[in-house]
């Protein structure tokens, strides 16, 4: 894993959360395009690293670098719109809006970024038509199933172009057959627009999915060859 050429580069985190070390030494690196799955027991620090990543929580100490930028030395404000403008999130549930429908939780990071909504609305409809969930436009989040959920939530990732994907379990809450459909076709989606992903994961066969594995433990990341 060297960092040249990488979009995203974190190195030597550490944080803690009161005496409980969640990262203690963790890098990190992920290519322009790149599917890493992030796999590792519970609690070992996956998801603390996911958003350390993300510029979401900020880390005790270690560097986080995203384009040539450290993501430390941008005001807070900086950071919520670069997330907005280059980052897509999945997360394992409850993340659409439930009063909005399908349709306008997919358009929304466009109508964010003040696109209009009825070009917000075409471009969503054509990531629903990928995820192939387009059916559900006008369905309210709570009318879906969990899996056609959790593709209105990838279409919603993917949407404004984002050029790094952060999945925290995104298939956890789904049984194997909608999860297996759900990562086929976020990490397909994410390939053909040259978006890089990050995806924590409990389970091996997801990783089936990606380019690289690393494994957290005790908050440091290895390579999956080197994990014992
Ligand atoms: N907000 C928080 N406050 C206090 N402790 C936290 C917090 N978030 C995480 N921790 C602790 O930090 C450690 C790492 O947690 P983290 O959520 O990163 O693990 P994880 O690998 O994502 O686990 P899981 O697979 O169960 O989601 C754990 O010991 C956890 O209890
Ligand atoms: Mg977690």
């Amino acid at each position: 894993m060297t960092p040249e050429g990488s979009l995203l580069v974190a190195q030597d985190l550490h944080k803690a959360y009161g005496s409980t070390p969640a990262l203690d030494g963790a890098s990190f690196s992920v290519h322009p395009g790149e599917v890493v799955a992030v796999m590792g027991p519970s609690g070992s620090g996956k998801s603390t690293l996911l958003h350390c990543l993300a510029g979401i929580v900020t880390p005790d100490t270690g560097t986080i670098t995203y384009a040539g930028r450290e993501l430390s030395a941008m005001s807070d404000a900086e950071r919520s719109a670069l997330r907005r403008s280059d980052f897509g999130f999945v997360f394992q549930f409850g993340q659409l809006v439930p009063e909005l429908t399908c349709l306008e939780n997919v358009a929304l990071p466009l109508r964010l970024e003040g696109v209009r909504r009825k070009e917000a609305e075409r471009t969503a409809l054509g990531w629903m038509e990928r995820l192939e969930v387009e059916a559900l436009a006008g369905q309210r989040p709570g009318e879906v199933s969990g899996g056609q959920g959790q593709r209105v939530a990838v279409a919603r990732a993917l949407v404004a172009s984002p050029r790094v994907v952060f999945a925290d379990e995104p298939t956890g809450a789904l049984d194997s057959l909608n999860g297996e459909r759900v990562m086929e076709l976020l990490t397909e989606s994410a390939r053909s627009a040259g978006t890089a992903v990050v995806l924590v994961t409990h389970e091996a066969r997801v990783a089936a999915y990606s380019d690289r594995d690393i494994v957290v433990r005790d908050g440091r990341c290895r390579g999956l060859e080197y994990a014992v």
